[in-house]
């Protein structure tokens, strides 16, 4: 099908992973896509490889964002579709996830076998530094802001379009560990609703997807954690990246036109229900 003729979307974090697979399939539905990404080469390969524009920003600095827009507007001056997917997981560039890794894989070995103690803990919250967290507020909750800001500029003044926001569960279902991740993700669920009811009357839809554990780059450097989380699937292996993409395709197009402020939450029966 061809759900999304004759619309533009912006993709944030697009040059790989969930981002990349959802402008695959909206270019496969008929739009024409901008690819973001903080490195322009990235972004660019993988919009040549759709047949899409790149463009290079880091979501978190309003001032790129700005600049971005700029680029947009020449590009696709009636944006219909945003999706702010960009994100970190805060393993990124760090020389002690395999050791940490290690260790969770230990702590739920001890737990399996009635092992735990109270020295088997994880200090991790108290371990994060400001920078580490104003580093992942900034990426997930200031650039979902600084994006919508910039398309609402568009879309409140042509009356339509798509916002589309990338959550997690553990946004609402919370992981020992992981608690700016979780707070940033718990925040986005909250802007979209609130911005959902802000715009409706003006034919904006503004939507979430909270997928669970899928397999890209992000979860890579989990190795042996892979295999023990996804025991705890009920479907038992993590997601594909298309999963997400389907969905977004879905909330992103007409289809979804009596939706707005909802979660979908893709992830293998993890967490049932909203
Ligand atoms: N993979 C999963 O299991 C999973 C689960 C739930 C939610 N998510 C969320 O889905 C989104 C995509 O995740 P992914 O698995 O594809 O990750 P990924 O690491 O494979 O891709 C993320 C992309 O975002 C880009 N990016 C990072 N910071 C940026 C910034 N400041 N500005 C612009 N681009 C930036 C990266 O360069 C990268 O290309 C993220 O928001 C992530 O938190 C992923």
């Amino acid at each position: 099908m061809q759900r999304l003729v004759g619309k533009s979307a912006l993709i944030t974090g697009a040059a790989r992973g969930l981002g990349a697979a959802i402008a695959r399939r909206f270019v496969d539905e008929g739009a024409t896509v901008i690819i973001n990404d903080l490195n322009l080469d990235a972004a660019q390969a993988t919009a040549e490889d759709l047949g899409g524009h790149g463009v290079a920003a880091d979501v978190s600095d309003p001032d790129s964002v700005a600049n971005m827009f700029a680029q947009v507007r020449e590009i696709a001056p009636n944006l219909d579709i945003l999706v702010n997917n960009a994100g970190i997981s805060g393993m990124e560039g760090r020389n002690d996830v395999a050791q940490r890794v290690e260790q969770m894989v230990e702590r739920a070995h001890k737990a399996a076998t009635g092992e735990l103690t109270d020295e088997d803990y994880d200090d991790a919250t108290v371990q994060t530094t400001n920078d580490e967290w104003r580093r992942m507020l900034g990426v997930h909750v200031d650039g979902t802001f600084y994006c919508a800001r910039e398309a609402l500029k568009i879309m409140n003044a042509q009356k339509h379009g798509a916002i589309l926001n990338m959550s997690s569960i553990i946004g609402t279902f919370g992981r020992g560990g992981g608690t700016a991740y979780a707070a940033a993700k718990a925040a986005i669920l909250g802007f979209t609703r609130s911005l959902a009811h802000e715009v409706v009357s003006r034919n904006i839809r503004v939507n979430a997807i909270a997928p669970g554990w899928i397999e890209t780059d992000m979860t890579a450097p989990l190795g042996p954690m892979q295999s023990l989380i996804a025991s705890q699937v009920p479907m038992n292996r993590f997601g594909e990246p298309d999963d997400i993409a389907w969905a977004a395709v879905y909330l992103c197009s007409d289809e979804a036109k009596y939706m707005t402020g909802q979660v979908i939450s893709p992830n293998g029966g993890w967490y049932m229900s909203q």
